[in-house]
């Protein structure tokens, strides 16, 4: 019996050699949270998709393909942080492992402002936590989180395994010596590699850098914020100096040549933020048993279903012919407030016709060929206004007929 139960107790106690005792639960009114008080980055896009600035002791994951701007962003806002003064003074310290410190220092003598920055180029894991310990910056930057290694994992630098213990480790940091981490993660076309996808349960904000290398826009979303909405939308350009915040996009994506065949302005919502948006589409007979549908900056699923009720409702001629489209400035649509946008584009490039000037719309187009109300009324209206357009084409939704009553909006007839 004796000799039965030590053994058994042995194996408990083996399993688990620590135990704590067990707290009991609290009610969320008795759970004292003081907000802290969030950092400007100095970068107003990069605040506005932060959620109104960098929460103290945060991990952040940057993502975004090679040369798309992440570096110049981030030491940007390190730059802008370390040279508040006063009360705002904070310490910023970047930690490269990607580029040698005199590489830092050229793009830093081309960004301006950069004076304050603290420099550390390390890779070894172990090396930059105990930096981050010791030295405990308000806000770090790590430029690439896929360049750690750490020597207790076997595996090579940017494996999985190496990449998940770093962001744990740092995670473990951050919150616990209060620095305010950015994660500077790479992701190819296809979003594969030990990238940002592995981390995003772990860290608190996703951002996802996008936009042509190769063209002078850049777009920042939060794809997942744990102290804000996501997706609100930073727009950038990038210029000899640096990137340059874009207030007012809509004034860069939302304008039209007049009299083009196949252009429209959608009025779509990122966000908070309504956005004025020029979509391009290009309707072409073709020989495919298949006829193409694609779409960039368009959910190809949403595609094919304005394409079909086009075809199936408005009687468009579109089964025997290729249909692209294409959404300005690199932006990404998520939101079905754009399709009759998108839909217009179809119509007027499969007709030949040119879309009315100083037109544009927003609306969600139903399968049953209805229109229905897009969200948030009200703001998208106030954007069609600032921009000048001069009609607005929308569903009959209240919001519309009061805004139609007071002169606000037109119905084309
Ligand atoms: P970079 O920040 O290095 O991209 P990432 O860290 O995402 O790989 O910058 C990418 C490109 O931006 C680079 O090809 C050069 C260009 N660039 C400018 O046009 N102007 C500038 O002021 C800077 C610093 C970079
Ligand atoms: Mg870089």
């Amino acid at each position: 019996m004796l000799a039965e139960a030590v053994p058994t107790r042995g194996a408990r106690s083996s399993r688990q050699p620590a135990q704590a005792p067990a707290r009991p639960p609290l009610r969320l009114v008795d759970v004292v949270a003081d907000e802290a008080e969030r950092i400007p980055t100095g970068v107003p896009e990069l605040d506005r998709v932060l959620g109104g600035g960098l929460v103290p002791a945060s991990l952040v994951l940057v993502g975004g393909e090679p040369g798309v701007g992440k570096s110049t962003l981030l030491l940007t806002a390190l730059g802008a942080i370390s040279a508040q003064s006063g009360r705002g003074a904070r310490r910023a310290l970047l930690v490269t492992g990607e580029e040698s410190v005199a590489q830092v220092k050229l793009r830093a003598a081309r960004l301006g402002g950069c004076d304050g920055v603290e420099i550390l180029a390390e890779t070894e894991l172990e090396a930059v936590c105990d930096t981050l310990e010791r030295e405990r910056p308000a806000v770090c930057v790590i430029d690439s989180v896929q360049t750690l290694w750490s020597q207790e994992i076997g595996s090579a630098p940017g494996s999985v395994s190496q990449v998940r213990e770093a962001a744990a480790r740092l995670l473990r940091v951050a919150k616990e010596a209060g620095v305010a981490t950015f994660l500077v993660g790479h992701v190819t076309k296809d979003g594969s590699v030990a990238g940002p996808r592995v981390l995003e349960h772990l860290v608190d904000c996703v951002l996802q850098f996008e936009g042509d290398r190769y063209q002078a826009h850049r777009i920042l979303r939060a794809v997942k914020n744990r102290f804000g909405s996501t997706n609100e939308l930073g727009v950038f350009e990038m210029t000899g100096e640096g990137l340059v915040g874009v207030p007012d996009p809509s004034e860069v994506f939302g304008r039209t040549h007049a009299g083009e065949v196949g252009s429209a302005v959608a009025c779509t919502l990122e966000g908070t933020r309504p956005l004025l948006l020029e979509i391009q589409s290009l309707v072409a007979p073709t020989d495919l048993a298949m006829p193409r549908r694609v779409g960039t900056g368009v959910d190809p699923k949403r595609l094919a279903m304005i394409v079909a009720v086009l075809a199936r409702h408005a009687g468009l001629p579109l089964g025997a012919a290729d249909v692209f489209v294409n959404v300005a400035g690199g932006v990404r649509i998520d939101e079905p407030g754009a399709d009759l946008g998108i839909a217009l584009a179809i119509a007027s490039a499969a007709k030949g016709v040119p879309v009315r000037e100083g037109l544009a719309a927003f609306g969600e187009v139903g399968l049953t060929g209805r229109l229905r109300a897009a969200t948030q009324t009200e703001r998208r209206l106030e954007e069609c206004r600032k921009f000048g357009s001069t009609v607005v084409l929308g569903p009959d939704c209240e919001t519309l007929r009061r805004a139609l009553a007071a002169g606000l909006a037109d119905s084309p007839g």
